[in-house]
């Protein structure tokens, strides 16, 4: 079968992530996706850097936009940053261009997340960014597929691995805000410009997005009432716990009588409820419908591999949906499995 061509653009801490994982995992991805799943373009900005990657053999494009319109590929994978620039115009170009989109950048789809999905729409392409918002956890896959049709009443949640990263270490190891930081910076979990962790406005981005498949609103990150953490002290952390509370970071989004009330803030939340338990760079996503009840979905929300992890999934459903893919029709290892299955008949 085909290999399924895929180009990444941005190799910082998620593209780097992606591209080691995928080319260690190559038998193993061909077996389960039907298809092996090949990197024949990449772009980034500085090409001497020293990434540690093995790229031979790999066309380098100094321009996203080149690689999105030139490489020779069916996937473009953008993994930039920034809601405009070139992350902005090469998924635009790609898009336009009849490929697939997987994207991790909640910035770009915040603002500008729909008429994106329109071009794919139009296209009949995929616009796939399940690492947009929590990282490693599969929230938006739960909420476009498996909770169709419930109605949700309220998504909540920590979203933020940076801000929950600096409150714990702030409250378990006395650390300063500021070293706290760049601690997270130092481990790949905060934006290129962190002020979009700390103020808030990456939890409202994610927020958004996860607004707009919950409840079917158009997506309004500017909208949501923000607050951040740097007016947060060690002492209100102290004070808070004497209380009997915690301090996280918040994203609330819920049905009211009047529209849907969304808002991100510092909250205290009981020390004995699950997500004050919820500690470092781990996400925490809450949601309430009317069918299934409360899900709480908690597990790694940044850094490079957690966030590939989700972008693969993204690839790797791309895979699957081709046809020619040859897929194993029973569950289990595929050499396996198909060996099982031929036996039973
Ligand atoms: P990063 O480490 O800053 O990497 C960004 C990459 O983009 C770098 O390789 C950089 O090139 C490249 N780049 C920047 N401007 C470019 C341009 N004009 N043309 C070509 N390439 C350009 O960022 P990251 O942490 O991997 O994040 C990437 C995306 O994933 C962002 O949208 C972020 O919000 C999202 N995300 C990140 C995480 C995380 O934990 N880090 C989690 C979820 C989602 P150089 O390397 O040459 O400078
Ligand atoms: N900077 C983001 C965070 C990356 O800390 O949560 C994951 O989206």
């Amino acid at each position: 079968t085909d290999a399924l061509k895929i180009g990444i653009a941005g190799l910082g801490t998620v593209g780097a992530s992606l591209v080691r994982i995928i080319q260690s995992r190559s038998n193993e991805l061909a077996a389960t996706c039907g298809r092996p799943i090949l990197i024949t373009g990449v772009s980034a900005r500085d090409k001497t850097k020293d990434r540690g990657l093995h790229l031979a053999g790999v066309e380098w494009f100094d321009r996203p936009e080149d690689l999105a319109e030139k490489g020779d590929i069916e996937v473009f994978v953008e993994l930039i940053g920034g809601a405009n620039g070139p992350a902005n115009s090469s998924v635009r170009a790609a898009l336009e261009r009849g490929l697939h989109v997987v994207t991790a950048n909640k910035a770009l789809l915040a603002y500008h997340g729909v008429e994106l999905a329109t071009i794919a729409e139009k296209k009949g392409t995929l616009l796939n960014f399940e690492a947009a918002v929590a990282g490693g956890i599969p929230v938006i896959k739960a909420l476009r597929e498996s909770l169709t049709g419930n109605t949700i009443s309220r998504i909540y949640g920590i979203m933020n691995g940076t801000c929950n990263y600096i409150l714990t270490k702030m409250e378990k190891e006395g650390l300063s805000f500021a070293d706290c930081l760049k601690e997270a910076q130092r481990l790949g979990y905060a934006e290129a410009d962190p002020a979009f962790d700390i103020e808030g406005n990456d939890t409202a981005h994610k927020l958004s997005i996860l607004t707009t498949l919950a409840f079917g609103n158009q997506i309004a990150a500017d909208d949501i009432y923000l607050e951040g953490i740097t007016n947060i002290s060690i002492e209100d952390i102290h004070a808070a716990a004497e209380l009997g509370y915690r301090i996280k970071l918040l994203g609330v989004a819920q049905r009211t009588d009047t529209g849907i009330e969304q808002r991100v803030h510092p909250t205290m939340v009981p020390v004995d409820s699950v997500i004050a338990q919820v500690d470092g760079v781990t996400n925490a996503v809450a949601i309430e419908s009317d069918i299934l009840g409360e899900l709480l979905m908690v597990g790694p929300g940044a850094g490079g591999n957690a966030t590939a992890s989700s972008v693969l999934g993204d690839i790797a459903d791309i895979a699957k949906s081709q046809p020619g893919a040859q897929r194993v029709p029973v569950l289990g290892h595929p050499a396996k499995a198909l060996e099982s299955y031929r036996k039973a008949r």
